[in-house]
C-alpha cells in the first residue's frame, strides 16, 4: 500500500525524504509528494506517476524546510492524479496517510456542513479538515491531532506536520505499520525500517492504537487510551545495502538469483543437516496431539500454504484446512480443539491474513506465522514465529519469499510427521537430505536462463496462457499463472491437470501456450495423458520436467529440462522455472517488472 515517511532534520530534508521514498516506492507508485515547514509556512511538491517525476519537480522548485513528510501512493479512494496525491495540506496542517478511513463519508458530511471545502476525492482529506477544525477551535496541534484521531475509524498510519511548528511531527498507527527512527538530534517516521535504514538503525515500532509526538529531542508515545507508554527501541537489521539491485536489471531478477543462498539460510535455521534431523522451534503445543492444521494467506503466500497442505497431509498424515484469507476471515469456520493455525505472509502486514489470525486466536488455536518481516504485526501477534530468511523482497512479484516459505513448510511437515509417528528416523534423514540438495539444484536450473529468454520471445505474443499441474505441482501452476499475469499482463490461469476436461479444455487451440509442470513422479503418467489431450487440440505445450522429452508422447513446443531430484522437493525446484518464464516474458514486453501496474507490495487494506 502507500508508504509514508517523516523527518525532523538538522538541515533541509527534501533530499532525504525522496531518498526514503525511493525505498518505500515498492509499496505504491501512483503518485508521490512531500511537504515541509519552511520559515513557519507549509509548502509541498507533488507529482503523478513514479518518484522520478517528483524529483524533477523538486529540482526545478526545491523545498528548504528542515521538518517534512513524504508519501508514495497506491490509490484507494480517488484516481491516481496529482490532485489526489499526498501530502494533503492547507495553510495550517499537512498530512500523509496509508490505509483507509472507513468513516470518511460521515466525517466529510459533518465537516462540509461546517463550511470545510473538499478539494480531492480522497478519504485522507477528512483527516486534514478534522484536525484543522480542532485547530480552529483554538486547540494546540498535539491536542487537535489527538481529538481528530479519536474520531477516525478504519486502518491507518498517519504523519502530520503543522505551520509555525518546525520542531513537531505527529504519527499515528491503527493497523498499517509505523516505525519511529531515532537519530542524533534528528527524528524520523517511516512505514518500515528499510525506509529509514540510511539515517538510523535504532527504531521503535508503534503498536496498534499508538500515536506519537516527535520533536528533534525525542518521541513521546501514547496508547489508544491516551496514556504515555514506553515501547522498546530496537536495532533494525534493515541495511541500505540490502536493497540495492547490484548488477541486475531488476530487483526481481536479483531476487530470483538469490534463491539458492536464501533458501540455504532458511533451511539451516530449521535443519541439523549433519544429523539429518529437523530442529524446530517449540510451538508451545504437543505436535503429536494437533487435531487439524488451518492455513490462511493471500496470493503467492496462499499458494505456498497450498503446497504445505499437500506436504502436511502426505507426510505428516494430518488434516489441513486452507483458504485465502479474504474468504476465511468472514466464513465463520468452526475451529477444532487442539488446532494449529498457520499464517503465511512475506510482509506480515496483509490485512486479510491478520484478520484471519485474530479470528483463529479468538477461537483458541495455537498461532504460528511464517513471515519474512519479524517485526511485523502478524509476527508480533503470533504465539510462534517461523521466520523465512529471504532478506528484503523489493520486487512486487514475490519470488524468493515464496520458496523460503516453502522451505519452512517442508520442515514443519517433517517435524509434525515425526511427532505423530508418520515419519520415521530413516525417512526424516532422506527428506532432510533431499532438502539440503535444493540450493545446488536451483543453481543448476538458474544456469539455463538463456532457454527462458528464447521462450519468452514466442510467449509474449500470447493472449492467454494455461498452466497445468497435479498434486503439489498444482499450486506451482497457480503460482506460475499469477506471476505471468502480474508482471506481463498476459491473461493466465492455473488448473489442476485433471480438471482440464471439465471446462478449460474448451480454450485450447494453436494460439494457446500450455505450461505443464510435471516432475516425473507417481502422477507423471496422469499428467502426460492430460498433456496429450491438449496436444490433440493443437495446444502449444511447454513442458517443465525432469523426464526426457520422448516420455511426453506428443509434440512439445519447448522442453525445460529439470534436474532429477527427490519428489518431496519438486515444488521448491519447479517454482523457479515459472518465475523465469514470467520474468523474461515481462522483459520482452517491456513492462515495469518491479512495479507492475495497479499492484502494491504490502496490502494493508481489505
Ligand atoms: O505480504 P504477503 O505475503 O502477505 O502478501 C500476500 C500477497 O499480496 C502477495 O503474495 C502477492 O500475491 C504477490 N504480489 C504475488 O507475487
Amino acid at each position: 500500500m502507500c508508504g509514508i515517511v517523516g523527518i525532523l532534520g538538522a538541515k533541509p530534508v527534501a533530499g532525504d525524504l525522496v531518498d526514503a521514498l525511493r525505498r518505500l516506492e515498492y509499496r505504491g507508485y501512483d503518485s508521490a509528494g512531500i511537504a515541509t515547514v519552511e520559515n513557519g509556512h507549509l509548502d509541498r511538491r507533488r507529482a503523478e506517476g513514479k518518484l522520478k517525476n517528483l524529483e524533477l519537480r523538486l529540482s526545478n522548485h526545491p523545498l528548504q524546510g528542515r521538518a517534512g513528510i513524504g508519501h508514495t501512493r497506491w490509490a484507494t479512494h480517488g484516481r491516481p492524479v496529482e490532485r489526489n496525491a499526498h501530502p494533503h495540506m492547507n495553510g495550517r496542517v499537512a498530512v500523509v496517510h496509508n490505509g483507509i478511513i472507513e468513516n470518511f463519508q460521515e466525517l466529510k458530511g459533518e465537516l462540509a456542513a461546517k463550511g470545510h471545502e473538499f478539494q480531492t476525492e480522497t478519504d485522507t482529506e477528512t483527516v486534514l479538515h478534522l484536525v484543522t477544525d480542532y485547530l480552529d477551535q483554538g486547540l494546540p496541534p498535539v491536542e487537535a491531532a489527538r481529538m481528530a484521531l479519536e474520531r477516525l475509524s478504519g486502518a491507518f498510519a498517519l504523519g502530520l506536520i503543522f505551520a509555525g511548528h518546525d520542531n513537531l511531527m505527529i504519527g499515528a498507527r491503527q493497523g498499517p505499520p509505523l516505525a519511529v527512527g531515532h537519530g542524533e538530534g534528528e527524528m524520523y517516521l517511516g512505514s518500515d525500517a528499510i525506509a529509514l535504514a540510511p539515517f538510523t538503525d535504532m527504531v521503535t515500532y508503534l503498536e496498534d492504537g499508538d500515536w506519537v509526538v516527535l520533536t528533534r529531542e525525542g518521541a513521546e508515545i501514547h496508547d489508544m487510551t491516551g496514556r504515555r507508554v514506553e515501547r522498546p527501541m530496537v536495532k533494525s537489521i534493515a541495511s541500505a545495502l540490502l536493497v540495492d539491485k547490484g548488477n541486475y536489471r531488476h530487483f526481481m531478477a536479483k531476487e530470483i538469483h538469490e534463491q539458492p543462498e536464501v533458501i540455504g539460510h532458511t533451511l539451516a535455521n530449521y535443519l541439523d543437516m549433519a544429523a539429518g534431523k529437523v530442529v524446530f522451534p517449540e510451538l508451545g503445543a504437543d505436535l503429536a496431539k494437533i487435531s487439524r492444521v488451518t492455513i490462511s494467506a493471500c496470493g503467492t503466500a496462499h499458494y505456498a500454504g497450498l503446497v504445505g497442505k499437500y506436504w502436511l497431509e502426505r507426510y505428516a498424515r494430518i488434516p489441513v484446512e486452507i483458504d485465502i484469507a479474504s474468504e476465511f476471515r468472514y466464513r465463520e469456520s468452526p475451529l477444532p480443539e487442539d488446532g494449529l493455525a498457520i499464517f503465511v505472509s512475506q510482509s506480515g502486514e496483509t490485512a486479510d491474513t491478520l484478520a484471519s489470525l485474530r479470528y483463529c486466536k479468538a477461537g483458541g488455536q495455537r498461532i504460528a506465522s511464517v513471515v519474512n518481516v519479524r517485526s511485523s504485526t502478524i509476527a508480533r501477534e503470533s504465539h510462534v514465529i517461523l521466520p523465512t530468511l529471504a532478506g528484503p523482497e523489493i520486487g512486487v512479484a514475490s519470488t524468493k519469499a515464496f520458496t523460503c516459505q516453502l522451505s519452512v513448510l517442508a520442515c514443519l511437515a517433517i517435524a509434525i510427521g515425526r511427532a505423530r509417528g508418520a515419519v520415521g528416523a530413516d525417512q526424516e534423514k532422506e527428506l532432510v537430505r533431499a532438502l539440503t540438495e535444493v540450493p545446488r539444484h536451483l543453481t543448476t536450473i538458474l544456469r539455463s536462463e538463456s532457454l527462458y529468454e528464447s521462450l519468452a520471445v514466442s510467449l509474449h505474443k500470447a493472449k492467454d496462457v494455461l498452466y497445468l499441474g497435479r498434486g503439489p505441482s498444482y499450486p506451482i501452476a497457480l503460482e506460475g499463472a499469477l506471476k505471468l499475469k502480474e508482471i506481463s499482463y498476459i491473461h493466465a490461469e492455473g488448473y489442476a491437470a485433471g480438471e482440464l476436461k471439465h471446462g478449460p479444455i474448451a480454450l485450447i487451440d494453436e494460439n494457446v501456450p500450455v505450461v505443464v509442470v510435471a516432475p516425473e513422479n507417481d502422477l507423471f503418467e496422469k499428467t502426460v495423458s492430460n498433456m496429450q489431450e491438449v496436444a490433440a487440440r493443437g495446444g502449444q505445450i511447454i513442458l517443465i520436467s525432469d523426464a526426457t522429452p520422448d516420455k511426453a508422447g506428443c509434440k512439445l513446443q519447448t522442453h525445460l529440462q529439470m534436474p532429477h531430484a527427490h519428489p518431496f522437493i519438486s515444488p521448491l525446484l519447479y517454482a523457479v522455472p515459472v518465475q523465469l518464464i514470467a520474468y523474461h516474458t515481462a522483459v520482452v514486453m517491456g513492462t515495469d517488472v518491479d512495479q507492475p501496474r495497479n499492484l502494491a507490495k504490502s496490502v494493508t487494506v481489505e
